[in-house]
């Protein structure tokens, strides 16, 4: 029997020093938090993690340097059966780390991130993978010139294939810079943060998708997320799609939300899942994250609802 084929993440990864606190402190205090804890982070990494907590076989390719940090990493990726064959060991730079302020009783999350010296993965780093084994790249934007040259690796490995076997492209532009909108027209799923979508001025999901939809590539599927409101997606055929949020009892961690959102509607569409299911699903697995710290909670409430395709 042919090995399934797995789903790669192309982005982040980076330990998250997660502070929870009652109360979101004032700047010159000194306060304790409610409890402290490591966790591996980086958007592409926990889409990793939430794929393979929804039972999807998925690989993660990224840059990480070697020491104590990695080694937490590595461990964790271990743990939940993520491939890092395809991560790339630099020899300069440090392992980026964040430093998280969760705060439940106001449902946010602060991050500051180091991510300074590391070099990204480039695209000779990616000719090195092997494509055959996957079914669906996604990449988290980050030095967009090079994922595009990556993406277009993955162009030229798909136009020798029939349509079943060709490898779907998913981008998400997620921070408001300038180079990171060139990945627009390279995605046959393109996800846009409501950060961006306010940077270009449109105030709701909805708003967003019909003055963005012109940048993506003909037959592309635009996806907006927007936190308590849901989540919204244009196709090709025009119609605009929406799932209200699915808020939980007390909303307790939002972070990671729309990385697990997006996972989720990877799992619905690269099962052949319509993109109302995939968005109704993807609200309900990034809703009930947020009910929870980390991840794990999903593999218990989920292993009934997924949607057959
Ligand atoms: P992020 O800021 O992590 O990128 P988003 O704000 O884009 O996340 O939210 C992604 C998805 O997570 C939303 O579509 C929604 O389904 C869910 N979500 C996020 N915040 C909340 C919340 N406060 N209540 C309910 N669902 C939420
Ligand atoms: C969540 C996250 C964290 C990380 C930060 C980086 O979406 O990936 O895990 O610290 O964003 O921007």
């Amino acid at each position: 029997m042919e090995q399934q084929k797995k789903i790669l993440c192309v982005g982040l990864v980076c330990l998250d020093i997660i502070n929870v606190v009652n109360e979101y402190p004032e700047e010159d205090t000194d306060s304790r938090c409610l409890s402290q804890y490591w966790q591996r982070g980086g958007n592409a990494s926990n889409s990793c993690t939430v794929l393979s907590l929804l039972g999807v076989p998925c690989a993660f390719m990224g840059s990480l340097s070697a020491g104590p940090v990695a080694d937490f990493i590595m461990a964790d990726f271990s743990q939940r059966a993520i491939d890092v064959s395809a991560v790339v060991w630099q020899v300069e730079g440090q392992t980026p780390c964040a430093c998280c302020v969760v705060c439940p009783s106001t449902g946010t999350r602060t991050v500051i991130l180091s991510d300074m010296n590391l070099p990204d993965v480039t695209a000779d780093d990616f000719s090195k993978v092997n494509l055959n084994q996957f079914k669906w790249i996604h990449w988290e934007g980050r030095n967009a010139e090079e994922q595009v040259k990556m993406i277009q690796q993955v162009q030229m490995y798909n136009s020798t294939l029939p349509q079943q076997h060709r490898i779907t492209i998913s981008v998400e532009i997620e921070k408001t810079r300038e180079l990171l909108y060139q990945l627009f027209p390279h995605g046959d799923v393109v996800f846009v943060s409501k950060d961006v979508a306010r940077h270009f001025g449109f105030e709701s999901g909805e708003a967003a998708l019909k003055g963005l939809y012109s940048r993506v590539k003909q037959g592309a599927i635009l996806i907006c997320a927007w936190a308590e409101k849901g989540a919204d997606a244009l196709g090709p055929d025009g119609m605009i799609i929406h799932s209200d949020a699915f808020p939980p009892e007390n909303l307790v961690d939002t972070l990671g939300a729309g990385d697990t959102f997006n996972a989720a509607v990877i799992y619905t569409l690269s099962n052949g899942g319509s993109l109302q299911n995939a968005l109704t699903f993807g609200c309900k697995v990034a809703g009930r994250k947020c009910g929870f710290h980390g991840y794990d909670s999903i593999r218990e409430i989920f292993t009934d609802e997924q949607p057959k395709s």
